[in-house]
């Protein structure tokens, strides 16, 4: 099995990713060195800027004990000399047992999962999904507020491209959460999503209207506008700074508000948030090891 899009995941496999990142937690925390992964091989190929979810990807696979090979930019692949998606999965099936690809264009990973003999993951298909990101995001609301039941959850900034606000949104379809999306029209929540959601029948509120989303919200997931996914500067520029959260604005509503943004921030989310003991993006940043680890097992053993 792939993993390419967080839509289609049960609530029995996302329990099982769950439990399995807990699990997973001794060595994510480096506090115990793992062999299982031993003899097993992880090949990144990043065709589009990454830190977090590459290094967060290598370091899982390097603390099972398995090893990692990568491409680390488009430019010093054979993409660059007009290899296709396909060809290239064909081959580096060839080489790892196990591929994570980020590429601009969405679909590409559905595409590579269909030519490689071995698991695909999924690191970001353009605007498309971004599912172990989501996972990170579910696992790291659990993990702080101990449940999921009931939270007011909001969703900010540029809910169209981010990839990332997507998948984590397909995922607590499956919790009994209350969602509102704060975004201005131009960048409201993808209809895929919505759609998806009305068809589950999980009701959302859309605004874009910070003070009426904020109101009893428990969590806040912030997004960065996603420069690169626009053709006009313009329209970046005019949006860029639209949503701004500071810590006078947030203990205003809710002082222990849980605060998440997959980062990396630019404007949205001001440095004096840091001090806030809601402000949770650098242990969601940790948390990203523990569910790479986690499913690059699932994976590797059939058995997600
Ligand atoms: C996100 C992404 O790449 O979509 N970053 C990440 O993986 N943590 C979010 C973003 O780039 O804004």
């Amino acid at each position: 099995m792939s993993l390419i899009t967080t839509k289609n995941l049960s609530k029995k496999q996302l329990d099982a990713i769950m439990n399995k990142a807990q699990e997973m937690e001794p060595y994510a925390q480096k506090k115990q060195a793992g062999t299982m992964m031993k003899g097993r091989i992880l090949a990144t190929l990043f065709y589009e800027p990454s830190t977090r979810t590459r290094l967060s990807f290598e370091t899982a696979m390097l603390r099972m004990g398995g090893s990692v090979i990568s491409v680390a930019d488009a430019d010093s692949s054979s993409l660059a000399k007009g290899e296709t998606i396909a060809d290239t999965a064909r081959v580096v099936s060839r080489y790892a047992d196990i591929i994570a690809i980020r590429h601009p264009k969405e679909g590409s990973a559905r595409e590579a999962a269909d030519y490689a003999d071995v698991p695909i993951i999924n690191a970001g298909d353009g605007a498309g999904d971004h599912p172990t990101q989501g996972l990170l995001d579910v696992y790291t609301i659990q993990k702080e507020k101990g449940t999921m039941e009931g939270l007011n959850i909001v969703l900010s900034g540029d809910l169209t491209h981010s990839r990332t606000a997507g998948s984590l949104a397909y995922l607590l379809a499956h919790y009994g959460v209350n969602l509102t999306f704060l975004a201005p029209e131009s960048m409201r929540m993808k209809e895929e999503v919505t759609t998806f959601l009305r068809e589950k029948g999980v009701s959302y509120t859309e605004t874009d209207d910070t003070d009426t989303a904020l109101r009893n919200a428990d969590v806040l997931y912030a997004t960065r506008v996603q420069r690169e996914r626009f053709s006009n500067q313009k329209e970046y520029d005019r949006l860029k700074d639209r949503f701004v959260f500071n810590k006078a604005l947030i203990e205003k509503h809710n002082a222990s508000m849980l605060i998440l943004h997959p980062l990396p921030r630019v404007y949205e989310l001001s440095t004096d948030l840091d001090e806030v003991p809601g402000a949770a993006y650098f242990r969601q940043v940790s948390n990203g090891v523990s569910i790479r680890m986690a499913l690059i097992s699932l994976l590797l053993s059939s058995s997600l």
